[in-house]
C-alpha cells in the first residue's frame, strides 16, 4: 500500500532557536513512523534544519522555488541551490504565492518543472477561493491549475505530489468535510488517470486547517494520501498526532 506523507509548511515562521526546539520534540516522538514525514522550512534555515534532521526519517523542504535555472534573478533561489541541502520536497504554486506574489498557472507549472529536473519532487498545490467555491467553480479552477502543470511535464508528472488546498480553509480553522475534500480529490485523480498509467501512485494531500483533531476522518478517504499541514506543524504534538492518524 502507497504510504501516505505527512509534510508540514512552516510558512515565514521560526527562528534559530525555535526550530532547534521543534524538531527535537518531533524527532524524539516520530519514531518509525508508518508514513512519510518532511518539513518545508524557511529558505534561510536549509542548513541548520539539514543538520539536525540528518539520519532522521524527516525529510527536507522548502517552501518556493525559481521557475529559472539561474542568473540575474535578485532575491531568486535556484532549484539546483535547493539540492545541495539535500532537499527531497518543494512546494510550488501555494495560494499565498499565487496571491501575493501573482503567480500564474504557468509560472507554477515551470517551477514544478525546474524542481523534477534537479531531483527534487514540487509538491503542487492547487485550490479555490471561498468566491469561487460559491459560485460553483471549484474544480473548474483545480482542474485548470493542474492541467497546466500536466501540459508541461508530460510522463514526468507521475513524479509529483499534488496538494488540494481550499484557500478559504487555510489558517481559517475551517476544514472542507472529509466528504468535500475527497470529492475533489477524486476529480483530481481522474484528471491524473487521463495524463498518466501511474496516476494512482501519484500523492494527493489535502492541506487547510488539518490539525490533530480532524485529521483521521480527512486520512480515512480513499484519495486522501496526506497532509500538508500548516498552523498544526508548528506545534510538536499536534504534528506528532497527526503523523500517528495517518500510520
Ligand atoms: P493551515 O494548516 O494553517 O490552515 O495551513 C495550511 C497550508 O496552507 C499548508 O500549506
Amino acid at each position: 500500500m502507497k504510504k501516505k506523507l505527512i509534510a508540514g509548511n512552516w510558512k515565514m515562521n521560526g527562528s534559530l532557536a525555535a526550530n532547534e526546539a521543534l524538531l527535537k520534540s518531533v524527532l524524539a516522538g516520530v519514531g518509525q513512523a508508518e508514513c512519510q514525514v518532511a518539513v518545508c522550512v524557511p529558505a534561510v534555515y536549509l542548513a541548520q534544519c539539514q543538520a539536525l534532521l540528518a539520519d532522521s526519517i524527516v525529510s527536507l523542504g522548502a517552501q518556493d522555488v525559481s521557475s529559472h535555472e539561474g542568473g540575474a534573478y535578485t532575491g531568486e533561489i535556484a532549484p539546483a541551490m535547493l539540492k545541495e541541502f539535500g532537499l527531497r520536497y518543494v512546494i510550488v504554486g501555494h495560494s499565498e504565492r499565487r496571491q501575493y506574489h501573482l503567480e500564474s498557472d504557468e509560472v507554477v507549472a515551470s517551477k514544478a518543472q525546474r524542481a523534477l529536473a534537479c531531483g527534487i519532487t514540487p509538491i503542487v498545490c492547487v485550490g479555490e477561493t471561498l468566491a469561487e467555491r460559491e459560485a460553483g467553480k471549484t474544480e473548474e479552477v483545480v482542474k485548470r491549475q493542474l492541467a497546466a502543470v500536466i501540459a508541461i511535464n508530460g510522463h514526468c508528472i507521475s513524479e509529483v505530489v499534488v496538494a488540494y488546498e481550499p484557500v478559504w480553509a487555510i489558517g481559517t480553522g475551517l476544514s472542507a468535510t472529509a466528504e468535500q475534500a475527497q470529492q475533489v480529490h477524486a476529480v483530481l485523480r481522474a484528471q491524473l488517470k487521463a495524463a498518466t498509467p501511474s496516476a494512482d501512485r501519484i500523492k494527493l494531500l489535502y492541506g487547510g486547517s488539518m490539525n490533530a483533531s480532524n485529521a483521521a476522518s480527512l486520512l480515512a478517504q480513499p484519495d486522501i494520501d496526506g497532509g500538508l499541514i500548516g498552523g498544526a506543524a508548528l506545534k510538536a504534538q499536534d504534528f506528532l498526532t497527526i503523523i500517528a492518524a495517518a500510520a
